[in-house]
């Protein structure tokens, strides 16, 4: 099946195909990962085809992104298990490429954010999100999508490219997709791979403790302090798991608020394993993603 998937190896193929989508007017939405793909990925991938007339999948494992100290020479890599799930969700063409050809030497130009990056993840990891918006840039210039698909599950990323395309005037979307959960709530990742069984099941300590902060605000309490307690609660009652940080911030811009409105997300960062795993939702709508 996966040979009805064109894969493009190289920047210059990959800006040639593009040139000539463009030329033709043909709606390209993208979806840029890191490959190891589970539902969430494909799920994105159903809509990109769904809402275009090509899917175009990005599969890079991205140094620039990882610290020095981080993941990346374990992350998984799958590329032919990522075909052959690609070719069942109606992907029409990926793009792969190798770091020597995203990054030649010589290569010395960022993309910066400097307002959004100093909490969350952009504090735990520090340049992590320099390393994503650099790639994503240069992904978006050889891809040239009309609309590019980001999972609200790395909320802070499709927040921080969201502003990126409209501060550097890309002219593209940015559609960000709700997360996809397993059956239980975890929320679905690629380093869940790396989680032991027991591990696992200390993981859902994550979306029960946004679950039962959404439950609380659905019966009325809007004091950031006690929502975040409650969340926090779940989180410290089960053993192995080492909290990082629980949050109740303004969706578009991430100030802590203190009390909750509709636009309240609560975030949650937390190591199991010696993997760390991030939730978030919209307390007031717990299953829809907040842009
Ligand atoms: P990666 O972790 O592979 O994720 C690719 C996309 O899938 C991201 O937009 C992410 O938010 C989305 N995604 C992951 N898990 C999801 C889930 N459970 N539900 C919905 N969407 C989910 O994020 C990256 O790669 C990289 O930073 C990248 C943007 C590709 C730049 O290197």
């Amino acid at each position: 099946m996966t040979d009805r998937i064109e894969t493009i190896t190289t920047p210059a193929a990959m800006a040639a195909r593009a040139a000539e989508l463009a030329r033709r007017g043909v709606r390209v939405g993208f979806v840029p990962t890191m490959g190891a793909l589970h539902d969430g990925h494909l799920e994105l991938v159903r809509t990109a085809r769904a809402k275009n007339d090509v899917a175009l999948v990005s599969i890079f494992v991205n140094p620039l992104q990882f610290g020095p100290n981080e993941d990346f020479t374990r992350y998984p890599r799958d590329l032919d298990g990522d075909l052959a799930k690609l070719a069942t969700v109606g992907c029409d063409a990926v793009f792969t490429t190798d770091a020597a050809s995203m990054y030649p030497r010589g290569f010395a130009t960022y993309v910066v954010n400097d307002a959004l990056t100093d909490r969350f993840e952009g504090a735990v990891r520090p340049g992590h999100f320099r390393g994503v918006l650099t790639v994503v840039a240069k992904l978006f210039h050889l891809v040239r999508p009309t609309v590019a698909y980001f999972g609200q599950k790395d909320a802070q990323q499709a927040l921080l490219i969201r502003r990126m395309v409209a501060d550097l005037d890309f002219p593209l979307q940015v559609s960000v997709q709700p997360t996809v959960r397993e059956p239980d709530g975890l929320a679905r990742s690629s380093r869940n791979v790396f989680l032991s069984q027991e591990g696992r099941t200390r993981g859902l300590a994550l979306s029960r403790g946004l679950k039962a902060a959404a439950a609380r605000y659905a019966a009325g309490e809007r004091s950031a302090a006690a929502l975040i307690a409650t969340a926090r609660g779940e989180l410290e009652a089960t053993a192995g798991v080492g909290v990082d940080y629980v949050a109740l911030v303004h969706a578009d811009t991430l100030e802590d608020v203190r009390q909750a409105d509709a636009r309240a997300l609560m975030w949650v960062a937390a190591r199991v394993d010696g993997v760390r795993l991030l939730d978030n939702a919209l307390l007031s709508a717990p299953t829809e993603a907040a842009w």
